[in-house]
């Protein structure tokens, strides 16, 4: 089959089964493009509360499938490819914040939402990368414990200066994996172009930024800046979906080695199994779990907006 075949098949049984397929922008281009949403992590949460479909297909990691399955549990979450985890948000577990906040009484956690549902569950707000440093200049604590991204946390308490943030060393493998020297090389070759980078790289890495913003961000900086050259320090899916959007600018990876292994398991043939009720994983989570985890979202869309 085709690609195009797949995509056809995949639009006829989704109207047929009453299916929503959410996709985070990380995806494959074959498969946003059969997307009725795609958008970063935020915007697929505030998606994900108004969803009028009786199935939602989440293509992404399972922390978004959840967030999904906590805001409209009435309804069944299937999360595409069941190994698609985040590395992140399986770094810290229950027992690590429940010391924390022992030895921090009075810190309100803020949990990034790269986070389990049962984290979420002793947390207190939760953020994405392009809300928390409007959630966090919000809030009326002073006192935050920002888990688990050190460098998005470093990047939030640098405009947040009247917070005091406490941070603990979790991160993103994969944004990780770029360093000063490839900014250096990646300038070199392309003197003219901005860098745009995701908040989860590294300080050595954003400090030389023209931009630093969520995967959303970084592509609605890219199609309304004037400039015409732009180096991406983000998932290299980014990269594809801005050269089809914006086919009159040039856009690079910051390195070839930015690519989420985890965002890229879910192919196009899966999305096509789970519409037929071959693939994928119904996300299950207990009512208690639910009502504990939705509180801190639910904070997140209050003042996120
Ligand atoms: P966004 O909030 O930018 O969608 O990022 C999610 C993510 O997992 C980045 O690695
Ligand atoms: Fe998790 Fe990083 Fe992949 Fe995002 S890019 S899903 S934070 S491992």
């Amino acid at each position: 089959m085709t690609v195009s075949e797949v995509q056809n098949q995949i639009l006829k049984l989704k109207k047929e089964k009453d299916i929503c397929i959410l996709a985070h922008s990380y995806q494959a281009r074959e498969i946003t493009e059969i997307a009725d949403f795609t958008g970063d992590s935020y915007a697929l949460s505030v998606k994900a509360a108004s969803v009028k479909a009786r199935t939602v297909l989440m293509c992404g990691v399972r922390f978004m499938a959840e967030t999904v399955k906590i805001l409209s549990p009435e309804k069944r979450v299937i999360l595409a490819s069941p190994d698609a985890g985040c590395p992140m948000a399986e770094q810290m577990d229950r027992e690590l914040i429940e010391q924390m906040k022992e030895m921090n009484p009075g810190y309100t956690v803020v949990a990034y939402i790269n986070t389990t549902a049962e984290l979420k569950t002793i947390c207190d707000v939760c953020v994405t990368s392009s809300s928390a440093v409007k959630i966090i200049k919000a809030m009326p604590e002073k006192d935050i414990l920002f888990i688990p991204d050190i460098n998005l946390g470093t990047y939030v308490a640098k405009q947040c200066p009247d917070k005091n943030i406490k941070l603990v060393s979790g991160g993103c493998p994969t944004h990780c994996r770029v360093n000063e020297k490839h900014v250096m090389q990646a300038k070199k070759k392309h003197p003219n172009a901005l860098l745009l980078v995701h908040p989860e790289c590294i300080p050595e890495v954003s400090r030389h930024a023209d931009y630093i913003g969520s995967t959303s961000g970084i592509m609605d900086y890219a199609a309304k800046s004037s400039a015409t050259e732009f180096i991406i320090g983000t998932e290299n899916s980014i990269v594809e979906h801005l050269q089809y959007d914006c086919s009159d600018k040039a856009f690079y990876p910051l390195s070839k080695d930015l690519v989420c292994h985890n965002m890229k398991i879910t192919t196009l043939p899966d999305v096509l199994n789970c519409c037929k009720g071959l693939a994928g994983e119904e996300i299950l989570l207990d009512s208690e779990t639910i009502a504990k985890a939705k509180k801190c979202i639910d904070k997140m869309i209050e003042y996120g907006g």
